[in-house]
Order: C-alpha cells, then structure tokens, then sequence
C-alpha cells in the first residue's frame, strides 16, 4: 500500500520505517528541511534500537522515501497518517494548530478516496474538526472526494519502539465505517501474525 506519515519525528519516523519493512511503499513528509535532508543522508535525528538498519534497509530499497514535498506525497497515497507533534498550550490543553494545518493540506491535496489516520495525541472531538478542515478545502477546490477520519493511537515505549512496533500487544482503531476499518486491518495484519490483536472502535462513541 501506498502510505504518507506527516510529521517525521519520533512516531511518523518508526511507523514510517515498521510499514515500509511491512512491504508498504511509505513516504515520510517533514516541514524542517534540515531534518529531512539528513534523513537522506542516513543520519536520524533519534536512536532506537533496530531503527537506523531499518531506516537505511528500506531507504536504500526505496520503499521508504523523504520529503518536504507534502502535497505530492499526500496526492499519490492511499492511506495518510498524521503524526506531527500536538504540544500542551497555554491553558493545559494539546495545540492542534499543527494537526488542523496538515488537516487542510490534505485537502487542498487528495485526488481520490484516502484515509487519514491521527496518530496525534489528541483529544476527543478532534476527528470531527480534522473531517471538517479537510472538507473545507475540498469545498474551496470545488470538488467532491469521499475521504475517512481514523484515529490509532500509539503505545510505543521508547528504547523498546521497534520490537513494540512490530510486534504489538493490540493496535486500536477507531473508525466511524467499515471501508476504513478493512483497510486499517489489511495494513495492520502482517504485524499480527500469530494471533489478530486488532480492536477497532466506533469513532462516534468517542464524540
Ligand atoms: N514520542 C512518543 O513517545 C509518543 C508516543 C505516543 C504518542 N505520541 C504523540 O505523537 C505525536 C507526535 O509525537 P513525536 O514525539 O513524534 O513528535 P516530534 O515533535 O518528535 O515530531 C513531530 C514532527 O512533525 C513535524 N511537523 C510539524 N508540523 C508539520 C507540518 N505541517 N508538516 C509536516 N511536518 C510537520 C515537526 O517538524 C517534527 O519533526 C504527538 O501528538 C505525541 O503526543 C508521541
């Protein structure tokens, strides 16, 4: 499948390299052009155990691209996670500015059907302003694209990302459709192999 994660630190960098090694075709998109141009030289800018082989493996089998280029890479994926940082501001609350900014390039951006998936740390409610952001570039665009919110939070602890990653001890999604639902578990089952560790949510129980 052909995956973009925007936001290429900590999460969108292992995910972006556990989905590539999983024989996706995987896109990491970041704004610091610094960070992205080290990317390609094979420096990371974390340390996991397992990453940087698994970074450089896939870089150099290009399966795993980097790129500032968001629009592009949003434009020819199938599945879009948003992974940017969501850091508390000032009234104790997570800042969303820098999941609804992605929200709209994604609008301004998608050509056919996709899933968009927060993997953000964000609270409730959030979904339907990322639905509503996205449609309003639509809506200025003038065109009509199907499109589903999922969100699937991360556990991943770090020193132990990789292993978690690769072999989870669930993977949550909630979704508000079964379309969306059937391709987050395509893309989820090659990391569940011996046993189906998925557990999936009505997004709208969570409104
Ligand atoms: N680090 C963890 O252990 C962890 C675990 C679970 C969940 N989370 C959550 O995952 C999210 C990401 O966390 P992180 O630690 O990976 O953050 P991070 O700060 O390491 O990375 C975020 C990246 O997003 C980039 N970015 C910001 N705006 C962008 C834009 N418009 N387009 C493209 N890139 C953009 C930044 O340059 C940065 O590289 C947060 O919501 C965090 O709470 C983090």
């Amino acid at each position: 499948m052909k995956i973009s994660v925007i936001g290429t630190g900590y999460v969108g960098l292992v995910s972006g390299a556990c989905f590539a090694q999983m024989g996706n075709t995987v896109t990491c998109v970041d704004i610091d052009e610094q960070k992205i141009a080290s990317l390609k030289e094979g420096h990371l800018p974390i340390y996991e155990p397992g990453l940087e082989e698994m970074v450089l493996h896939n870089y150099k089998a290009k399966t795993l691209h980097f790129t500032t280029h968001a629009k592009e890479a949003i434009a020819s994926s199938k599945i879009c996670f948003i992974a940017v940082g969501t850091p508390m501001g000032e009234d104790g609350s997570a800042d969303l500015q820098y999941v609804l900014s992605v929200a709209k390039t994604i609008g301004e951006s998608m050509q056919e059907y996709l899933v968009i998936v927060d993997k953000s740390t964000v609270p409730v409610g959030t979904a339907d302003k990322v639905r509503q952001t996205i449609q309003e570039a639509l809506d200025a665009r003038a065109v009509t694209i199907e499109f589903d919110i999922v969100s699937n939070p991360e556990f991943l602890k770090e020193g132990a990302a990789i292993a978690d990653f690769m072999r989870p001890d669930r993977v949550v999604i909630g979704a508000d459709n079964q379309k969306a639902l059937d391709i987050m578990h395509d893309l989820y089952a090659p990391f569940m192999k011996t046993r189906d560790r998925f557990i999936s949510m009505d997004i709208k129980v969570q409104r």
